[in-house]
């Protein structure tokens, strides 16, 4: 069904065919320039997606206009303007109602699509495993049931009968609605089965007891660059604006021995649509649940401040809000004006400068890490008496414990990593960990059986 309703299903068709012009309506008392840095974004986004821009406006208006979202005459303005560009899309930089677009579409006599198709169209050339696939396949179906009848009217009138040879127009939206419908519950039906699988395994991984932090932060800013070169890992890392849509979860071993779960995310990107964040939200669960969140930057983009406003807005809406965040000012190799360093310095004292590319403050970030894990730690080996069942329930709480059994003797023994500032706590009951033969704690800690 999806052919019939979206102006982007053939991706070589909408390389070769597209020429776009982008209308940014800037609502009064709006600042026309922060309107044109918007538009700059979504030039950026419509590039993504390899259709290029033939031009653009800065719209006024006091309201939004149930009609044309602009007013007639400016609807009529931006119609010509589009054609003297040559364009034969027009991409509006807010989200309009099924009816604004479509009437649109009849004054203009072109395709009129707004930021969240663009986006959405993003995601889906972008999405890799099959949870993402799915995922963006629910928010399309979601965006497009409401916009069916238009979606016909124009495709039945542009396409010339080629897939609207079915005729009968009523018909077929009725019989696209149910099938798209029944699309959507089958989805959800096939997601959750995904997150259930995606919980277990987040259980295991907290069972392995290790500290979890998650890397957000704005599309294209170097997160999967920066997690395949802290741990190797293959993740995707390309040129591109979301490269990324599926979290890739790698642990690392940090230079104090420290062991950290580090998970990639999908980028974050200025009114992400809400059906995009509930689509995703399992995989942005990743943020909510960390221990965590390393928020990185691309510190040149001349827009830095406004991604760090979109990541936290986003991480706000996600409920993670607060969660202890490192931030890492990527890309300082491309940094040309050292006002930038200053600013971001100022407003992040505690911010890490590094370059995934020259390496450049590579170890002060490990340094960083190391110290949101609660510092180097070591492997001990504690053996707690059952009138200390107080210091057993504080172990689980400031160590993580690795191995532990209960002795017949009541004895809590076990494996623990625990950080050099927390042993004090613990220390008459802590011992190295390398049991020696023939002493009391000879035992098997996995039965907790003496031999
Ligand atoms: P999404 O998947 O869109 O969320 O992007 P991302 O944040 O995962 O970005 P990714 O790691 O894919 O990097 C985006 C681009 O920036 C790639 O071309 C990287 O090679 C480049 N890049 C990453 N880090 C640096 C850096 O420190 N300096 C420079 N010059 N380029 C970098």
């Amino acid at each position: 069904m999806s052919q019939t309703m979206t102006y982007r299903t053939d991706e070589n068709e909408r390389k070769n065919v597209f020429r776009a012009y982008l209308v940014g309506p800037c609502i009064h008392p709006a600042d026309p320039a922060s309107t044109a840095d918007d538009l700059k974004e979504l030039a950026e986004l419509v590039r993504t997606l390899e259709v290029p821009v033939a031009g653009q406006i800065v719209a006024g208006l006091k309201a939004p206009n149930p009609k044309y979202y602009v007013g007639s005459g400016k609807a009529e303005e931006i119609r010509d303007a589009a054609k003297e560009a040559e364009a034969n899309i027009v991409i509006f930089d807010v989200a309009l109602s099924p009816t604004q677009q479509r009437n649109l579409e009849q004054l203009f006599g072109m395709k009129v699509i707004d930021r969240q198709e663009v986006i959405l169209d993003i995601f889906a050339s972008r999405a890799r495993t099959r949870e993402a696939v799915l995922q963006v396949e629910l928010a399309r179906c979601q965006y497009f049931l409401p916009r069916l009848t238009g979606a016909w009217t124009h495709l039945s009138r542009q396409r010339g009968g080629v897939t609207g040879a079915r005729g009968g127009g009523e018909k077929q939206i009725e019989y696209d609605r149910r099938e798209l419908r029944q699309r959507i519950s089958d989805l959800k039906a096939e997601l959750a089965e995904i997150r259930k699988h995606r919980g277990t395994q987040r259980k295991s991984r907290m069972r392995a007891n290790l500290p979890n932090a998650a890397i957000a932060g704005y599309t294209n800013a170097g997160k999967s660059t920066l997690l395949n070169l802290l741990t190797g890992a293959e993740a995707y890392a390309a040129d591109q604006l979301f490269a990324t849509l599926d979290p890739t979860t790698r642990a690392l071993t940090l230079p104090d021995k420290s062991r950290l779960i580090l998970t990639d995310t999908v980028g974050f990107v200025r009114r992400l649509p809400h059906s995009l964040i509930e689509a995703f939200r399992s995989t942005l669960e990743e943020a909510v649940l960390a221990d965590f969140i390393v928020l990185v930057l691309d510190a040149s983009n001349p827009n830095v401040f406004n991604h760090v406003e979109t990541t936290l807005s986003v991480l706000g809406e996600l409920g993670a809000e607060r969660k202890s965040i490192l931030v890492v000012c990527n890309k300082c190799d491309l940094i040309t004006d050292p006002l930038t360093r200053i600013k971001l310095k100022n407003s992040f004292p505690d911010a890490v400068f590094i370059s995934c590319r020259t390496r450049e403050g590579i170890d002060a970030l490990l340094e960083a890490l190391s110290a949101k894990c609660g510092g180097p730690s070591e492997i001990r080996r504690a053996e707690i008496p059952p009138e200390r069942a107080d210091l057993v329930a504080l172990l689980h709480e400031k160590a993580r414990i690795l191995e532990s059994a209960y002795r017949d003797d009541g004895v809590f023994v076990a494996t623990v990593s625990v950080s050099e500032r927390e042993t004090d706590r613990f220390a008459p009951y802590l011992a190295p960990d390398d049991p020696q033969p023939n002493q009391t704690n000879n035992y098997d800690i996995k039965t907790g059986e003496t031999p």
